[in-house]
């Protein structure tokens, strides 16, 4: 038996184990992976897809990542932010399709008017859905005061992409005055206010080797995050980066596929976490989220941004779906899925069942040592 085979063999991959994996490009291998992986998905959270609908509320963004299609030195794009009414009318019609939650994402701020704007707008997407909406927020890094005040008001679920958890990659990835200490400094805050904690990595960065991609799976493990959104690196023109990878567009296949073996990797080594499908696997591949399901995610963003302001919320080139409507996105999305035969999880929460099991086993534990 080949190494890699062995290694599928094992209930579970050992951490010496990820970067064969994620390096083991041929094609059977990878059709081999990737089967294993979505047979961890069905056994640990069900042939079942769940639904975030994603609302991109601002594109200001204090931050200049070097990568990043809306960094504060691109001039070369209409700043905007979705009034009040516009986001809630678009959380009403989640709540009623069956929408088990929301994302609120924007480029990063830390003035106290975008601090109020998000406290208002948690408050009050909580009372239009009778505090069925579980609200996600995805804002960057912010003081532990702002974080504890978005949870009271209503917030239970946090994504801050680690980005890489390689602090040298890290730092050829950002201007020096961003710092990876202070990322994961907030990650663990988020952990330890308690929310759902959910992070990521950019997958196929220049100069980006498989066992830092392995290392970022043990970093998930070590930081206790719950919910991973990741996906490939895709260089934006109007950044610095824009060359970074010599013929991208040669490379996109391999770079989808080496995004796919990181979600299955994933999978087969975390097992029970939730994983979304990022869009940008849908930028090098038409049906690039729904083989992000069949490698083993079962978490779906669908863009509920309005189409008008989606052209100025570019991350990086060749964002699909730019002018499509909420609906229209719906519909082709549903039919995909359904054609693999998983259902989509309406009405329902679809909480990470490794932050439920831990909570659980919390729980159980503060009882038996209250009874000792
Ligand atoms: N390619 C792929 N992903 C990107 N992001 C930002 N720029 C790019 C890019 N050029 C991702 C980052 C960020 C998330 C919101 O979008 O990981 O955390
Ligand atoms: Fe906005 Fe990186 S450019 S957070």
């Amino acid at each position: 038996m080949s190494r890699h085979d062995e290694i599928l063999a094992k209930p579970r991959p050992d951490p010496d184990d990820l970067a064969v994996l994620l390096g083991a490009d041929a094609p059977a291998e990878q059709a081999s992976l990737l089967a294993a992986a979505y047979a961890v998905k069905v056994r640990q959270v069900g042939p079942v897809v769940y639904f975030r609908g994603l609302f991109e509320l601002s594109n200001r963004c204090t931050k200049d990542c070097l990568y990043c299609g809306i960094r504060r030195s691109n001039l070369n794009l209409e700043r905007y932010t979705i009034p009040v009414d516009e986001i809630l009318a678009g959380a009403r019609w989640a709540y009623e399709q069956g929408y088990g939650s929301v994302v609120l994402q924007s480029g990063e701020r830390n003035d106290p008017a975008f601090v109020d704007l998000i406290t208002e707008l948690v408050t009050k997407i909580r009372a239009l859905s009778r505090d069925q909406l579980v609200i996600t927020l995805s804002l960057g890094e912010q003081s532990e005061d702002t974080y504890r005040t978005w949870f009271r008001a209503g917030a239970e679920r946090y994504l801050l992409r680690i980005e890489t958890s390689d602090p040298d990659l890290y730092r050829r990835l950002h201007p020096a005055d961003h710092s990876w200490e202070r990322r994961r400094d907030c990650l663990r805050l988020l952990h330890h206010i308690g929310y759902q904690l959910g992070s990521g990595v950019m997958i196929g960065l220049p100069g980006q080797r498989v066992e830092q991609l392995a290392n970022d799976i043990l970093f998930f493990e070590q930081e206790q995050v719950v919910m991973i959104g990741m996906g490939p690196f895709i260089p934006h023109a109007d950044t610095p980066l824009r060359d970074s990878i010599r013929n991208f567009a040669w490379k996109r296949h391999a770079q989808l596929a080496l995004a796919l073996r990181m979600i299955a990797v994933t999978r087969l080594y975390l097992q029970d976490v939730n994983i979304a499908a990022a869009t940008a696997l849908q930028t090098l591949a038409p049906d690039g989220r729904e083989q992000g399901i069949a490698a083993g995610a079962n978490v779906i963003m669908p863009n509920l941004t309005e189409p008008k302001y989606r052209s100025s919320y570019r991350l990086y080139d060749g964002k699909p779906c730019l002018d499509e409507s909420a609906t229209q996105c719906r519909g082709c999305l549903e039919a995909r899925i359904a054609s693999m035969g998983e259902t989509i999880g309406f009405g329902q929460r679809g909480d990470s069942q490794r932050f439920l099991r831990r909570s659980f086993a919390d729980a159980a534990g503060g009882v038996i040592c209250q009874r000792s």
